[in-house]
């Protein structure tokens, strides 16, 4: 049995605009996986062109997401901002590579190992450079004015964040 990706509170960064748009990527995966793995393929051939197409789609809203969290960064003044812009150019040249790779096989179910590429590649983002932001953002005098959004706990704690990942 495929283990199915949600949404683990641990995760929250405390910034509502990209939590909602994190939760939403996964989500969204999660639909993906329930629809193409292998057990909703049992006993049928899948279908190639559809599976392409709803990963081509999860890439697009991760490309939008990609541009809120920049405006944001450069609303707030984030020193680190270009080397972020760079990371979410180099993932979605990777997502565009994998895909490019899977339409050429013409991939009709998404199995375990390719579930977990997919999974690894949002995980990497949102609990690697996106926490380093996070960081960052709450180190503000006062973050939540400056983004205009509402004041919010403290930031999340690194380890625990770490140690979520593990649980995996
Ligand atoms: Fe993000």
């Amino acid at each position: 049995m495929t283990r199915q990706l949600t949404w683990h509170e641990e995760w929250s960064l405390h910034i509502d605009i990209l939590d909602t748009d994190h939760r939403g990527i996964i989500e969204r995966f999660a639909e993906i996986c329930a629809r193409f793995g292998p057990e909703a393929s049992e006993g049928r051939s899948g279908d190639a062109l559809a599976l392409i197409g709803a990963l081509t789609d999860l890439g697009e809203v991760a490309r939008e997401h990609f541009e809120r969290e920049e405006e944001l960064m450069q609303a707030v003044g984030y020193e680190d901002i270009a080397e972020h812009r760079t990371e979410h150019a180099l993932l979605m040249a990777e997502f565009t590579d994998m895909l490019r790779h899977w339409r050429a096989e013409q991939m009709h179910i998404l199995d375990q190992d390719k579930q977990e590429s997919v999974r690894d590649w949002i995980l990497d983002h949102i609990l690697g450079a996106d926490s380093e932001f996070a960081k960052a953002f709450f180190e503000l005098d006062d973050p939540f004015d400056v983004a205009q959004h509402r004041r919010a706990p403290a930031a999340p704690d690194r380890t625990k964040l770490n140690a979520a990942r593990r649980g995996l």
